[in-house]
């Protein structure tokens, strides 16, 4: 692959495999991975934690001052762990309790700010593959490749359930099912910063692909967007 480092944003629904995706990609182009999504569930754990009433700007702003982020790349998992304050939160963040809770969380202008802020940073140097609703449309507006998934929604609802069984048999798929439809309402409608496919994203429908086919195909937009970047 071509020397030259680019962004690469990706954004999509809830379980449509971003991050198969885009940890797929940072792996293959020596490229650094972030889960913004799991930036927003980990504020969210916070404010759960110390019953922060995240209708309160106040309550909100004090909590944002005490809350530290960082990631540390997981030489095992081959991706990157989350940690809120120094303490390792990639397992509790994915709790039922913090998905229930994450969307109108990540909704509040405050929390946004926050996040993105680090986001813009972590992407200075370029190389980077960032996933969630707003990266290709308010985080790297400039990003070379611009990714938007979308997959069936029943593919969805079965790929969420198997993942959250693993760690939690009483999950249903009713459970499931009821909380992505939330989520992709809220996070499609809220007032900030919704989730919506700018108008320069490439469209990724992968209901039917295996991991390897879809793969190949973003690996060929990729060394395109590289290529055009250097003659440019
Ligand atoms: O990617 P995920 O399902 O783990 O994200 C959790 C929630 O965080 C999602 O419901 C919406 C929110 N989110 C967001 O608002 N903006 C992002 N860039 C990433 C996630």
């Amino acid at each position: 692959m071509s020397g030259i480092k680019i962004t690469i944003a990706i954004d999509g629904y809830s379980s449509c495999g971003k991050s198969t995706i885009a940890k797929q990609l940072a792996a293959r182009l020596g490229y650094s991975y972030i889960d913004s999504g799991a930036m927003y569930r980990a504020i969210t754990l916070y404010f759960l934690r110390n019953g922060v009433n995240y209708n309160s700007p106040d309550e909100v702003a004090a909590a944002l001052n005490d809350i530290h982020l960082s990631f540390a790349f997981n030489n095992t998992a081959k991706s990157s762990d989350i940690y809120l304050n120094d303490e390792d939160v990639s397992q509790p963040i994915r709790d039922m309790l913090v998905s229930e809770k994450v969307s109108p969380v990540a909704a509040i202008k405050q929390v946004r700010s926050f996040a993105v802020a680090q986001q813009k940073r972590m992407g200075r140097k370029k190389g980077i593959v960032m996933d969630g609703r707003d990266i290709g449309t308010v985080v790297f507006p400039d990003a070379e490749l611009k990714i938007f998934m979308v997959a069936d929604p029943a593919v969805r609802v079965m790929r969420r359930f198997k993942e959250m069984y693993a760690t939690n048999p009483h999950i249903t798929i009713d459970e499931v099912r009821h909380n992505l439809e939330l989520r992709d309402y809220i996070d499609s409608t809220r007032e900030e910063s919704p989730l919506h496919r700018a108008a320069d994203a490439l469209l990724l429908d992968n209901s039917s692909m295996t991991r390897d086919e879809q793969l190949e195909k973003v690996t060929v937009w990729v060394k395109d967007r590289a290529i055009s970047n250097m003659v440019r």
